[in-house]
Formats: structure tokens, sequence, C-alpha cells
């Protein structure tokens, strides 16, 4: 898909992967709504990225853990735009706390953020992509089917968010709508708490990997990209 003039909503874009890929599809000429939690986050990435670049950018102040707010966000994008091209769930949390550990609120934010969020996002912004013959892409992980000790609520997320994208994909794929996941490994982001980890992908990798995905043209859908470090650690 050519994305000069297309409308593209990442949601979770004031930091991390996000950013990044929401400053690569300005840089491609895209129409891009910016989304986070945090006012004054994304109030400083919409300056400074409508300074930059050759699309627009507006944000939206929305918890895409709360179904009202989706709602708010897909209709302030619309409403802004007049279309919807490109949705890409990136928002995500990770709290990393064994079985034995993890409160039923740690669980609930993990779930509702990660898969509530991916699903009702997704179910809203439907009726517009229909109409561009748009494209969903969910960012997932290899722990969408890599499980780990301490990852019981960020396993179980993202293996449903992989479940759910393949099914949403088999559902959508003839009404014109292409639905792709991306499941990068450790990503040097403030998402993995402590110091910068040179061995990891960059942000920008993963955009990279977005932006290649977007490119194919309306008859081939790559519907699932894995992408990880070169040279982790040995272990
Ligand atoms: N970093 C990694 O190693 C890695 C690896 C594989 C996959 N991933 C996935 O990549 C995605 C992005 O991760 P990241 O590393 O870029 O994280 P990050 O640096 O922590 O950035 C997360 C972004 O999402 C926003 N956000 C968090 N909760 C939100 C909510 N409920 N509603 C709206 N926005 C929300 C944050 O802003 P506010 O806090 O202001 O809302 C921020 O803009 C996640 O889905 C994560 O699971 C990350």
């Amino acid at each position: 898909m050519g994305l000069e003039g297309k409308t593209c909503l990442v949601t979770g874009s004031s930091r991390g992967i996000g950013h990044s890929i929401a400053e690569s599809l300005c840089q491609a000429g895209a129409n891009v709504v910016v989304n986070a939690r945090n006012t004054n986050d994304v109030q400083t990435v919409v300056n400074r990225l409508n300074q930059k670049n050759s699309g627009r950018v507006f944000g939206v102040v929305a918890d895409v853990s709360r179904p009202d707010e989706c709602d708010d966000l897909i209709s302030r994008s619309v409403d802004e735009f007049g279309q919807l091209d490109v949705l890409i769930n990136n928002a995500g949390i990770g709290i990393f706390e064994s079985i034995e550990q993890l409160s039923l609120k740690n669980w609930k934010a993990q779930i509702d953020t990660n898969l509530l969020g991916v699903f009702v996002c997704s179910r809203l912004a439907i009726p517009h992509l229909l109409k561009t013959e748009g494209w969903i892409i969910n960012i997932g992980s290899l722990a969408c089917r890599n499980s780990f000790a301490g990852g019981t609520g960020y396993n179980a997320s993202k293996f449903g968010l992989l479940g759910m994208t393949e099914a949403m994909m088999l559902d959508l794929r003839s009404k014109g709508i292409r639905v792709s996941i991306v499941m990068p490994g450790s990503v040097d982001t403030s998402f993995l708490d402590g110091d910068s980890k040179k061995w990891a992908l960059t942000s920008d990798d993963v955009a990279s990997a977005t932006l290649h995905l977007l490119s194919y043209p309306r008859n081939a859908h790559p519907s699932r990209i894995e992408i990880r470090p070169s040279q982790p650690p040995s272990s």
C-alpha cells in the first residue's frame, strides 16, 4: 500500500516501538494519529512530528484498556482525517511476576491492555477499514508462542493475541481487510527495565519491519513477521 495521504492510527505511540512506527509513517507521507495515556507525552510527540515531517499528525489521549476510550480514539481519528487506512495495535504492558505473585489487578491490566484493547479498537475500526480496504497490524512478541517463568499474565495476553489475530485475518481477508502480526524479540525500550541492551533490536528495526509489511501489493498478504536480535547473549 502506498502510504502518501493514508491515515494510520498507532496506539501507544508516545515512546518506544509505537513512536518509531509513527515517525516512519509520517516520513512516508501518511497522516498519523498518535495515542497514549499521558497527555504531555502525546502533545510533545505531536508537536515534534508535525514540525519535521510531510505527514500530518494528530494526538488522542486514550487508555485502550477502557472500551469507552477506544470508542473516542477511533471516532476522533476518523473525524480528524475523514478515513482510516491502517490501525496499528501496539499499546502493551508487561508485568513479569510468577503465578504466585501476580495479583488479579496486574493480570487484568495486561489482559485488558494487550488483548481486550486490541479486540475493541479493531472492532470499532472495521467499518472504516472496509471502506479503504485497510490493514490491521498487531504488535505481538516472540512471547506469543514462547512461554517463560514470570510470564503468566504477559504470555496469556500475547498467546491470545496471536490466536485472535489469525482468526481475525481469516474473518476479514475476503472482505478486503488485511490483518497481520509483527512478533519482535527483545527490543531496547523502556518496556524492558534496567540498562540499555545494546544487543537487542531497536524500535526502528521493528518500524522497518512494519513498513516493509505495508509495502506489499494488494494481492499479497504477509500475515506474520518474526524479528529477533541477531546476536543475543548466550545463556
Ligand atoms: N520492548 C520489547 O522488548 C518488546 C518485545 C516484543 C514485543 N513488545 C511489544 O511492543 C509493544 C510496545 O512496547 P514498547 O517496548 O515500545 O513499550 P514502551 O516503551 O513501554 O511504550 C509503550 C507505549 O504504549 C503506551 N501505553 C501503555 N499502555 C497503554 C494504554 N493502556 N493505552 C494507551 N497507550 C498505552 C505508553 O504510553 P503511556 O504509558 O503514556 O500510556 C507508550 O507510549 C507492546 O505491545 C509490547 O508488548 C515489546
